[in-house]
């Protein structure tokens, strides 16, 4: 279970003591005052068995001692923080404005389609309500008749002819009410899981939509956070706030009322002390609201620890730091915890106070209340209403301060999921220009492009950067590791805007031009480390074109060199592969890649060092398939290994973000610029290699 969840069970824990504490001061006040009133004696064991129901002073002690715990463990944590550098130094909490309002209208489109449902469970609860202030008179009633009767007074026909009519109507409206509360909890219910559903679609749709620049700067632990996390607790805010908040509300009011209706003299009484306490009641709140982001923003550090570690766990298995992301999630999860408490203490203490206040109130009316019976303003059974209805106003508003916590809870969830809803990317992925398949003549041209990444944009990363892709030819990009290469790649896929210079299709500014005509259709891109699905080897090749037929996977896969090393797995093309790919090769997967861009067929096609994580062996297999899919088409390859460039139609060294040589291979090796000194640089780390053996040799044992 989460610490989140945990914290929520104790917070709950606490919230029924402090509410039954309440509830059992009431009770014991309301019996006080009904030994005045001779025949309420009988009622008296039936209140005493639920006064004794808690033993609730215990907890106020335990909820200080914990504050106390918990402020000297967070100091610990602030001081370990100052200490401990680890690779999450410059993780930034993504903490939107602080005084961000909750957002109604985005709130309102959501349910919009389930709005009748709705309707229905508010009428419902506002039903239910309603009834639940109808019974404090109904009780004042059967109570004014059974005084009325009791002693000598007693005449058993008639009694039971009075007692009859307000009995049966009390029967009749606990059986509507039981209805009522069937129908708005299930309709509710169903409200809450279509709104979370359709927020968890809407959420997921923005974020595939959303620049990859997004994606450089949030993690993936975050995102998901929100798709899981944070839609589970506004749904469950959601359904709480309506049912109880609404009832709550209802009932408070209609109950002020009732009261009004008995006696307003003791009803302006309490009018007097409830705005206070509500003006005192929403600052806590807003304390509250606070810390409830922070803690919301630090869980989600903890979940990115945890996703990188999980995501990366063959990297963690290699350099043995299990125990290292171990502590680093442990010491995100206490700083979590720490907030949470804290949170939590928060809420515990703000319950505390609002049932302090409370209570004090019906403590007023008791006294004010025996006055006017002495003073025979009202009846007994009068003030037996009153003490119900003040009774029942206590209980809701008692509920409604747990609520506030989780309104608090849920309204900071909500504008965390809705916050990603509304993000608008700014490269949408329809619209545009396309180019008709026959007319499409794939003239790629690259015009003074000057380029930083959004996430670092003091680094320039291409200067006046121009180049020509002619039509079927194949252009070779080469540079030391960082000079661009693939940053060249990543904006003719239109990753990423260029905002200075621009780059032409055809001569149209592929800034016009559909991307998902435009990378869907068009390029097809090949990179170092293919990223396959954990799904069959047949539904991902199948990826490059999704209405392919079983026999056109199989025709690619064929001609990629990947149908041999497929069948020879037991279940052939429906073998299953790892997360990521990872239960085949790096030659088998780059296969399946180039498998799946047989299949899409693109007119341009791009080759990000496809074949420098292979092996020799695995290399020239893969080289043979990619010498096949070239063919025909208008290719950008960037090689880390020149050998596999030298029949390209044109190389390009790149530079410090420029070109600084071009040519093709005789004419740059003749040159002996950079071209040369790249080639002469891998000649020896090549030679280097071979002299190496490949194991190490054991050290001598004389
Ligand atoms: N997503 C990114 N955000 C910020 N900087 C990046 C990003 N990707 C690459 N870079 C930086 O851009 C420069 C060029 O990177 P890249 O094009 O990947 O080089 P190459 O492919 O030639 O090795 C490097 O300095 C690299 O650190
Ligand atoms: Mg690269």
């Amino acid at each position: 279970m989460s610490t989140n969840a945990l914290l929520s069970l104790c917070g709950r824990k606490f919230s029924q003591k402090l509410g039954l504490h309440s509830l059992k001061t009431g009770l014991r006040v309301i019996r006080n005052q009904l030994e005045n009133v001779k025949p309420f004696n009988k009622l008296k064991p039936s209140l005493k068995n639920l006064e004794n129901f808690q033993q609730p002073l215990k907890y106020g002690f335990f909820i200080f001692s914990s504050c106390g715990v918990v402020l000297v463990k967070n100091s610990f944590a602030l001081c370990e923080e100052n200490r401990v550098k680890n690779r999450l130094a410059h993780y930034e909490t993504l903490i939107t404005s602080d005084d961000q309002l909750f957002d109604w209208k985005k709130l309102g489109e959501l349910l919009a389609p389930d709005k009748w449902l709705l309707i229905l469970a508010v009428a419902c609860a506002i039903i239910v309500a309603i009834i639940n202030i109808r019974i404090p008179l109904l009780i004042g009633e059967l109570a004014n008749i059974v005084s009325d009767y009791s002693g000598k007074r007693y005449i058993p026909g008639r009694f039971m002819e009075r007692l009859k009519p307000p009995s049966f109507i009390l029967l009749f409206l606990y059986c509507i009410q039981a209805c009522f509360t069937t129908v708005y909890i299930a309709t509710l219910a169903v409200v809450g899981e279509e709104l979370a559903t359709r927020m968890r679609q809407e959420l997921f749709s923005s974020i595939l939509k959303q620049d990859i620049a997004f994606f450089d700067t949030h993690k993936t632990g975050e995102l998901i956070n929100r798709l899981t996390t944070d839609v589970q607790d506004f749904k469950s805010a959601f359904k709480s706030c309506v049912s109880q908040g609404l009832k709550n509300v209802t009932q408070t009011a209609g109950c002020f009322v009732s009261l009004y209706m008995i006696s307003p003299k003791m009803t302006a009484l309490i009018g007097v002390i409830l705005p206070a306490i509500i003006f005192a009641g929403s600052a806590i709140g807003t304390v509250l609201r606070v810390q409830s982001k922070k803690a919301h923003a630090q869980v989600e550090k903890s979940t990115s620890v945890a996703d990188e570690a999980i995501g990366n766990i063959r990297t963690v298995r290699a350099f043995a730091m299990e125990e290292k992301e171990i502590s680093l999630y442990n010491a995100e999860l206490d700083k979590a915890s720490v907030l949470n408490k804290q949170l939590g203490i928060g809420i515990g203490i703000f319950q505390g106070l609002s049932n302090l206040a409370i209570n004090g109130i019906v403590l007023c009316v008791i006294c004010v209340g025996g006055l006017l019976v002495q003073s025979q303003e009202i009846s007994r059974g009068e003030l037996l209403s009153f003490l119900v209805a003040a009774q029942t106003i206590q209980r809701s508003l008692g509920q409604l301060s747990l609520l506030l916590g989780h309104f608090v809870r849920g309204a900071t969830a909500g504008n965390r999921v809705f916050e990603y809803i509304k993000l608008d990317p700014a490269v949408k992925l329809k619209g545009g220009i396309t180019i008709p398949h026959h007319s499409l003549v794939t003239d790629i041209q690259f015009k003074d492009v000057t380029f930083s990444y959004p996430a670092r944009p003091g680094h320039v990363v291409l200067k006046n950067f121009s180049l020509k892709i002619p039509p079927g030819k194949v252009v070779a990009l080469c540079g030391i590791s960082g000079s661009g290469k693939s940053t060249v790649a990543t904006l003719l896929e239109r990753f990423y805007d260029v905002k200075e210079g621009c780059i032409t299709l055809d001569g149209h500014d592929i800034r016009t031009l559909d991307p998902s005509w435009l990378r869907g259709q068009v390029i097809g891109f090949i990179s170092q480390e293919p990223v396959l699905f954990a799904t069959s080897i047949l539904e991902n090749i199948r990826y490059g074109k999704p209405k392919a037929s079983d026999k056109e996977v199989i025709e690619a896969a064929q001609m990629a060199n990947a149908h041999d090393f497929i069948i020879a797995f037991p279940k052939g093309y429906a073998t299953v592969l790892g997360e990521r790919g990872v239960t085949i090769s790096g030659g088998q997967k780059q296969r399946i890649a180039i498998a799946r861009a047989f299949l899409k067929n693109p007119a341009i096609l791009i080759l990000d060092e496809a074949t420098s994580a292979l092996d020799a062996e695995s290399e020239k297999i893969v080289q043979t398939a990619l010498d096949k899919i070239v063919k025909g088409r208008t290719v950008l390859v960037i090689a880390h290994r020149l050998s596999t460039i030298q029949n390209a139609d044109v190389i390009a060294v790149l530079a410090d973000g420029i070109i600084a040589e071009m040519g093709t291979h005789e004419k740059l090796k003749i040159a002996k610029g950079l071209y040369w000194d790249l080639i002469k640089q891998q000649q020896t780390v090549e030679a280097l290699k071979a002299k190496t053996p490949n194991k190490r040799q054991p050290p001598p044992t004389s």
